[in-house]
């Protein structure tokens, strides 16, 4: 009997609805699996610092997230894979219960990596199950929740890269995840373009999937600025370095200076120097400064200092986004998030959703600023141009660039 026989004798078709969430589901979990497929169980554990988290840690509690939001609510008969490991990969939901304690994660040796495979594989199964069995009125209940869990699980894999990054990049023999990675080129022509001004409508306004915190949509008032079509490149910020940017205080935020000096920093994270040049980490090992590319992992108080070496500013999240809409930004998508000078605040009408997936965004908005774009860790399909990353200003360990604003 051919393959495909077998298949459809064990796979009755489904309704294309259900059809499509499964597949969705089962890409979105590949990916990850795709993503950690390089590393070794030992690479799985580590955790380099507590902002980052071990890959290992990544592909439990996104599989957890499932588990606590979708199947235990849902499906009256699905037993958990172990009940300990609720509190284990728990990340921020206070609802959900009492977590580990996050910047311990690396210490968590057991599970192993292969009972963290078996955990997903438990889970993946009984979701199946329960997406093929559910009736229309269950599958209506279920889909917001499938959607939420696949683009949270998409924003780990973004983290996966750049948590692997920072603790190779803390190891002297610099290995690669990929030996083959490279950051996209910076295609951008270096003008400065003029933004619509005047009264213009941002945020997610439609019945798409977005996060909470890209709506409502609102007007907002854009005073005449204009924007660079490109991202700053290393040659430029190799200008900034060599003017001495990183010792000249008038440069800086106060916080940011307090940064700079008890760090200290003297380049972008990852570089290091060698003899008379830089050479940068990346996820293919380490290598010599590419000029030409966009620079990456730079904080909000670096992004701010150069803008102001610059003679320039960061565009506000509002600027951006017109800009983008406007299609005057090139490498908006795809090479490196993009600080702006927008603190992470909540848009006029916002309200977090009622329960413990509230807790998804809204409780962040403090004391955060918003990039804006996507980077080459992203999925591809997980950018928008009403997307708001955030991260505290001193952050640099994502794929964190910068485009300038000009009001002259
Ligand atoms: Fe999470």
């Amino acid at each position: 009997m051919p393959a495909s026989v077998v298949r459809m004798s064990r796979e009755p078709a489904l309704a294309p609805e259900k059809q499509k969430w499964l597949d969705a589901f089962r890409s979105v979990r590949d990916e990850t699996e795709r993503r950690a497929a390089p590393l070794t169980p030992e690479d799985q554990i580590i955790q380099s610092m507590p902002d980052a988290s071990p890959i290992k840690w990544h592909r439990a509690h996104t599989t957890w997230f499932f588990e606590q939001f979708l199947l235990t609510p849902h499906q009256p008969e699905y037993k958990p894979f172990d009940d300990r490991f609720a509190f284990l990969f728990n990340s921020y939901y206070v609802s959900a219960g009492p977590r580990f304690s996050r910047p311990q994660r690396g210490l968590i040796t057991r599970p192993d990596a292969a009972e963290v495979t078996a955990y997903r594989g438990h889970v993946d199964d009984a979701v199946e199950t329960l997406i093929r069995d559910a009736n229309d009125a269950l599958m209506a209940e279920l889909t917001p929740i499938i959607e939420i869990g696949l683009n949270h699980e998409q924003q780990h894999q973004e983290l996966m890269l750049t948590d692997i990054l920072h603790a190779f990049a803390q190891n002297p023999t610099f290995p690669a995840y990929d030996a083959n990675w490279t950051l996209p080129q910076s295609r951008g022509a270096a003008e400065f373009v003029a933004v619509p001004n005047g009264i213009q409508r941002i945020g997610h306004g439609d019945t798409s999937f977005s996060f909470d915190n890209e709506g409502p949509a609102h007007d907002v008032l854009i005073n005449p600025v204009s924007v660079s079509r490109s991202l700053v490149t290393n040659r430029e910020w190799l200008g900034f370095i060599e003017d001495g940017g990183y010792t000249t205080p008038t440069l800086w935020l106060s916080d940011g200076w307090a940064t700079v000096q008890n760090d200290p920093w003297e380049a972008p994270g990852h570089w290091r120097r060698e003899g008379d040049g830089w050479r940068q980490m990346t996820l293919g090992g380490e290598r010599a400064i590419d000029l030409d590319a966009p620079v990456s992992h730079v904080s909000y108080y670096e992004a701010d200092a150069f803008a102001r070496w610059s003679g320039k500013h960061l565009p506000s999240e509002a600027e951006w986004e017109v800009a983008a809409r406007a299609g005057l930004l090139d490498d908006a998508y795809g090479i490196v998030w993009q600080w702006t000078r927008s603190a992470y605040a909540p848009y006029p009408g916002y309200a977090a959703i009622e329960g413990a997936l509230g807790e998804y965004n809204g409780k962040f908005m403090i004391n955060q600023m918003v990039l804006r774009g996507s980077s080459v860790a992203t999925p591809d399909d997980h950018t928008r141009v009403t997307y708001r990353n955030f991260f505290y200003p001193p952050h640099r360990w994502q794929f964190t660039g910068l485009r300038l604003a000009s009001f002259s």
